[in-house]
Protein backbone atom coordinates (compact mmCIF):
# COMPACT_ATOMS: atom_id res chain seq x y z
CA UNK A 1 0.00 0.00 0.00
CA UNK A 2 1.12 3.05 -1.22
CA UNK A 3 0.03 6.77 0.17
CA UNK A 4 -0.20 10.30 -1.75
CA UNK A 5 1.04 12.20 1.17
CA UNK A 6 3.36 12.09 4.12
CA UNK A 7 0.85 12.02 7.36
CA UNK A 8 1.55 13.62 10.95
CA UNK A 9 -0.30 12.82 13.87
CA UNK A 10 -0.10 15.09 17.10
CA UNK A 11 -1.72 12.89 19.59
CA UNK A 12 -4.03 14.29 22.55
CA UNK A 13 -3.29 13.49 25.75
CA UNK A 14 -5.65 10.98 27.01
CA UNK A 15 -4.46 12.07 30.63
CA UNK A 16 -3.08 15.35 31.73
CA UNK A 17 -0.19 16.28 29.27
CA UNK A 18 1.99 14.37 27.38
CA UNK A 19 3.80 13.99 23.84
CA UNK A 20 3.37 11.53 20.84
CA UNK A 21 3.48 11.87 17.06
CA UNK A 22 3.04 9.43 14.47
CA UNK A 23 4.51 9.96 10.76
CA UNK A 24 2.88 7.71 8.15
CA UNK A 25 5.08 7.82 5.41
CA UNK A 26 4.14 7.42 1.88
CA UNK A 27 5.29 3.50 1.95
CA UNK A 28 3.01 3.28 4.78
CA UNK A 29 5.43 2.83 7.24
CA UNK A 30 5.52 4.68 10.66
CA UNK A 31 7.72 7.06 12.48
CA UNK A 32 6.90 7.54 16.45
CA UNK A 33 7.64 10.16 18.49
CA UNK A 34 7.92 9.47 22.31
CA UNK A 35 4.19 8.29 22.39
CA UNK A 36 3.61 9.17 26.05
CA UNK A 37 2.09 7.30 29.50
CA UNK A 38 0.33 4.07 29.61
CA UNK A 39 -2.55 5.63 29.38
CA UNK A 40 -2.12 6.55 26.44
CA UNK A 41 -1.09 3.77 24.59
CA UNK A 42 -4.16 2.86 23.48
CA UNK A 43 -4.68 6.10 21.38
CA UNK A 44 -0.86 5.44 20.15
CA UNK A 45 -1.93 2.32 18.58
CA UNK A 46 -4.77 3.41 16.84
CA UNK A 47 -3.04 5.81 15.04
CA UNK A 48 -0.04 3.55 14.51
CA UNK A 49 -2.58 1.46 13.39
CA UNK A 50 -0.31 -1.87 13.30
CA UNK A 51 2.37 -0.54 11.09
CA UNK A 52 5.97 -1.28 10.76
CA UNK A 53 7.65 1.40 13.20
CA UNK A 54 10.69 2.04 11.17
CA UNK A 55 11.57 4.53 13.84
CA UNK A 56 10.62 4.83 17.26
CA UNK A 57 12.37 8.41 18.60
CA UNK A 58 12.95 8.67 22.44
CA UNK A 59 13.33 12.37 23.16
CA UNK A 60 14.17 11.99 26.59
CA UNK A 61 13.59 9.75 29.75
CA UNK A 62 10.23 11.32 31.41
CA UNK A 63 7.36 9.52 32.35
CA UNK A 64 4.71 11.38 29.56
CA UNK A 65 7.38 10.46 26.76
CA UNK A 66 8.64 7.01 27.16
CA UNK A 67 6.33 5.63 30.14
CA UNK A 68 3.68 4.03 27.98
CA UNK A 69 6.67 2.30 25.50
CA UNK A 70 8.51 0.83 29.02
CA UNK A 71 5.27 -0.24 30.33
CA UNK A 72 4.01 -2.48 27.15
CA UNK A 73 8.12 -3.63 27.08
CA UNK A 74 8.02 -3.98 30.92
CA UNK A 75 4.89 -6.35 30.59
CA UNK A 76 4.54 -8.32 27.19
CA UNK A 77 7.79 -7.43 25.07
CA UNK A 78 5.88 -4.95 23.49
CA UNK A 79 4.03 -7.38 21.28
CA UNK A 80 1.93 -4.68 19.93
CA UNK A 81 4.17 -2.68 17.91
CA UNK A 82 6.88 -4.03 15.15
CA UNK A 83 9.39 -2.09 16.57
CA UNK A 84 12.57 -1.58 13.54
CA UNK A 85 14.65 0.77 15.40
CA UNK A 86 14.38 2.96 18.91
CA UNK A 87 16.95 5.86 18.67
CA UNK A 88 17.72 7.43 21.77
CA UNK A 89 20.33 9.26 23.98
CA UNK A 90 19.92 9.18 27.93
CA UNK A 91 22.16 11.03 30.64
CA UNK A 92 24.38 8.30 32.62
CA UNK A 93 22.59 7.23 35.42
CA UNK A 94 25.45 7.58 37.61
CA UNK A 95 25.05 11.25 37.69
CA UNK A 96 22.99 10.53 40.33
CA UNK A 97 26.52 10.49 42.56
CA UNK A 98 27.84 14.22 41.50
CA UNK A 99 25.95 16.40 44.11
CA UNK A 100 27.49 19.20 43.10
CA UNK A 101 24.32 20.51 41.08
CA UNK A 102 22.04 23.47 42.40
CA UNK A 103 19.19 21.23 43.54
CA UNK A 104 20.77 17.97 44.47
CA UNK A 105 16.90 16.67 45.50
CA UNK A 106 15.45 17.56 42.42
CA UNK A 107 18.17 16.11 40.26
CA UNK A 108 17.70 12.80 41.96
CA UNK A 109 14.31 12.63 41.39
CA UNK A 110 14.55 13.56 37.73
CA UNK A 111 17.46 10.91 37.35
CA UNK A 112 15.12 8.33 39.21
CA UNK A 113 11.81 8.81 37.16
CA UNK A 114 12.23 6.65 34.09
CA UNK A 115 15.76 5.93 34.09
CA UNK A 116 15.91 2.31 36.47
CA UNK A 117 12.50 1.39 34.70
CA UNK A 118 14.30 2.17 31.13
CA UNK A 119 17.37 -0.19 32.35
CA UNK A 120 15.36 -2.79 33.13
CA UNK A 121 13.99 -3.07 29.36
CA UNK A 122 16.43 -2.19 27.99
CA UNK A 123 18.64 -5.61 27.72
CA UNK A 124 15.41 -6.97 25.48
CA UNK A 125 15.25 -3.90 23.26
CA UNK A 126 19.34 -3.86 23.02
CA UNK A 127 19.57 -5.53 19.30
CA UNK A 128 17.18 -2.50 17.90
CA UNK A 129 18.32 0.48 19.86
CA UNK A 130 20.77 2.99 18.23
CA UNK A 131 22.13 5.74 20.64
CA UNK A 132 21.99 8.56 18.29
CA UNK A 133 24.92 11.31 18.36
CA UNK A 134 24.62 14.87 17.21
CA UNK A 135 25.40 15.21 13.42
CA UNK A 136 23.79 11.95 12.72
CA UNK A 137 20.99 11.73 10.13
CA UNK A 138 18.65 8.86 9.21
CA UNK A 139 16.35 8.25 6.00
CA UNK A 140 13.15 6.45 6.75
CA UNK A 141 11.66 6.12 3.41
CA UNK A 142 10.77 9.84 2.09
CA UNK A 143 11.61 11.29 5.34
CA UNK A 144 14.85 12.63 6.64
CA UNK A 145 15.88 13.36 9.95
CA UNK A 146 18.88 15.12 11.44
CA UNK A 147 19.96 15.09 14.64
CA UNK A 148 20.62 18.72 15.94
CA UNK A 149 21.14 17.95 19.78
CA UNK A 150 21.79 15.35 21.99
CA UNK A 151 22.73 14.82 25.56
CA UNK A 152 25.37 17.73 26.95
CA UNK A 153 26.53 16.81 30.13
CA UNK A 154 26.88 19.59 32.81
CA UNK A 155 23.31 20.89 32.36
CA UNK A 156 21.87 20.14 35.64
CA UNK A 157 19.48 22.80 36.76
CA UNK A 158 16.74 21.15 34.15
CA UNK A 159 18.83 17.79 33.95
CA UNK A 160 16.45 15.52 32.16
CA UNK A 161 14.20 18.19 29.99
CA UNK A 162 18.05 19.24 28.82
CA UNK A 163 19.30 15.89 27.44
CA UNK A 164 15.73 16.03 25.00
CA UNK A 165 16.98 14.92 21.38
CA UNK A 166 16.43 18.18 19.20
CA UNK A 167 16.19 16.94 15.50
CA UNK A 168 14.56 18.23 12.18
CA UNK A 169 12.54 16.06 10.10
CA UNK A 170 12.35 16.99 6.34
CA UNK A 171 9.75 15.55 4.01
CA UNK A 172 10.05 16.27 0.00
CA UNK A 173 7.29 19.50 1.15
CA UNK A 174 8.08 20.38 4.96
CA UNK A 175 10.32 20.75 7.82
CA UNK A 176 9.57 20.09 11.36
CA UNK A 177 11.65 20.98 14.11
CA UNK A 178 11.15 18.98 17.26
CA UNK A 179 12.35 20.21 20.59
CA UNK A 180 11.39 17.96 23.11
CA UNK A 181 11.83 19.44 26.34
CA UNK A 182 14.37 21.52 25.95
CA UNK A 183 14.73 24.17 28.35
CA UNK A 184 16.81 27.51 28.58
CA UNK A 185 20.11 26.39 28.73
CA UNK A 186 19.99 23.45 26.24
CA UNK A 187 18.63 25.63 24.35
CA UNK A 188 21.98 28.05 24.47
CA UNK A 189 23.82 24.89 23.26
CA UNK A 190 21.95 24.35 20.13
CA UNK A 191 21.37 28.18 19.03
CA UNK A 192 25.23 28.24 19.59
CA UNK A 193 25.90 24.79 17.75
CA UNK A 194 23.16 24.52 15.15
CA UNK A 195 21.35 27.87 14.90
CA UNK A 196 22.08 28.14 11.10
CA UNK A 197 20.06 24.56 10.50
CA UNK A 198 17.35 25.73 12.78
CA UNK A 199 14.92 27.36 10.42
CA UNK A 200 11.87 25.00 9.51
CA UNK A 201 8.37 25.08 8.46
CA UNK A 202 7.16 23.36 11.87
CA UNK A 203 8.24 23.70 15.27
CA UNK A 204 7.07 21.34 18.28
CA UNK A 205 7.22 23.86 21.03
CA UNK A 206 9.86 22.73 23.94
CA UNK A 207 8.31 21.51 27.12
CA UNK A 208 5.00 21.61 26.19
CA UNK A 209 5.32 25.67 25.53
CA UNK A 210 6.47 26.73 28.82
CA UNK A 211 9.57 26.60 30.59
CA UNK A 212 11.25 26.10 27.23
CA UNK A 213 14.17 27.08 25.18
CA UNK A 214 14.61 31.37 24.16
CA UNK A 215 13.21 33.42 22.06
CA UNK A 216 16.34 33.60 20.15
CA UNK A 217 15.88 29.73 18.94
CA UNK A 218 12.29 30.50 17.79
CA UNK A 219 13.63 33.23 16.24
CA UNK A 220 16.14 31.51 13.86
CA UNK A 221 13.33 28.83 13.52
CA UNK A 222 11.06 31.16 11.99
CA UNK A 223 8.34 28.74 12.04
CA UNK A 224 4.88 29.03 10.38
CA UNK A 225 3.12 26.60 12.17
CA UNK A 226 3.73 25.40 16.30
CA UNK A 227 2.85 22.53 17.37
CA UNK A 228 1.69 22.85 20.98
CA UNK A 229 1.73 19.52 23.39
CA UNK A 230 -0.40 21.51 25.65
CA UNK A 231 -3.71 20.80 27.47
CA UNK A 232 -6.49 23.72 27.64
CA UNK A 233 -5.12 24.74 31.08
CA UNK A 234 -0.88 25.08 30.38
CA UNK A 235 -2.21 27.09 27.35
CA UNK A 236 -4.50 29.55 28.76
CA UNK A 237 -2.30 29.83 31.94
CA UNK A 238 -1.64 33.20 33.67
CA UNK A 239 1.45 35.21 33.08
CA UNK A 240 3.03 34.12 35.90
CA UNK A 241 2.10 30.71 37.23
CA UNK A 242 1.95 29.53 40.12
CA UNK A 243 4.93 27.37 40.34
CA UNK A 244 6.82 30.27 38.71
CA UNK A 245 6.04 32.71 41.34
CA UNK A 246 8.89 31.88 43.93
CA UNK A 247 11.44 33.96 42.17
CA UNK A 248 14.01 33.49 45.00
CA UNK A 249 13.90 29.70 44.54
CA UNK A 250 14.15 29.92 41.17
CA UNK A 251 17.19 31.43 41.18
CA UNK A 252 18.96 29.29 43.77
CA UNK A 253 17.90 26.69 41.62
CA UNK A 254 19.08 27.83 38.11
CA UNK A 255 15.98 28.47 36.58
CA UNK A 256 15.30 31.97 36.08
CA UNK A 257 14.81 31.77 32.46
CA UNK A 258 12.10 29.57 32.49
CA UNK A 259 8.79 31.41 31.51
CA UNK A 260 5.03 30.43 31.54
CA UNK A 261 2.84 29.01 27.70
CA UNK A 262 1.47 32.80 27.64
CA UNK A 263 4.99 34.48 27.30
CA UNK A 264 6.01 31.91 24.98
CA UNK A 265 2.63 32.83 22.77
CA UNK A 266 3.69 36.09 22.76
CA UNK A 267 7.46 35.41 20.88
CA UNK A 268 4.67 33.33 18.23
CA UNK A 269 2.79 36.55 18.36
CA UNK A 270 5.98 38.61 17.49
CA UNK A 271 7.38 36.29 14.68
CA UNK A 272 4.03 36.40 13.24
CA UNK A 273 2.99 32.22 13.34
CA UNK A 274 -0.45 32.64 12.39
CA UNK A 275 -0.77 28.68 12.74
CA UNK A 276 -1.04 26.66 15.81
CA UNK A 277 -1.81 23.02 15.92
CA UNK A 278 -2.69 22.90 19.85
CA UNK A 279 -3.58 19.31 21.52
CA UNK A 280 -6.31 21.10 23.50
CA UNK A 281 -8.38 20.57 20.48
CA UNK A 282 -8.08 17.27 20.15
CA UNK A 283 -5.38 14.74 17.91
CA UNK A 284 -4.24 16.78 15.19
CA UNK A 285 -3.98 15.44 11.87
CA UNK A 286 -1.19 17.82 9.60
CA UNK A 287 0.00 17.33 6.04
CA UNK A 288 3.73 17.38 5.67
FE1 LIG B 1 7.22 16.48 28.82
Amino acid sequence: MKNEKTLMYQIAPTVRYMMGFVIVTRENNAIVIDGGRPADMPQLKKYIGGRHISAWILTHAHEDHIGGLVDELARDGGKDFDIEKIYYNFPPYSLIENHNVPNYEYFAEELNEMLPAFSEIEPQIRHKTHIVQQGESIVIDECRIDFLYTFHDGLYSNVMNDSSLVFKLVTPNKSVLFLGDLGADGGDFLFRESRHLLKSDMVQMAHHGHMNVGMEVYAEIMPEACLWCCPERLYNEPEMPSYLADTEKQFRNGRMRLYGTAITRKWMDILGVKKHYVVKDGTQEIEL
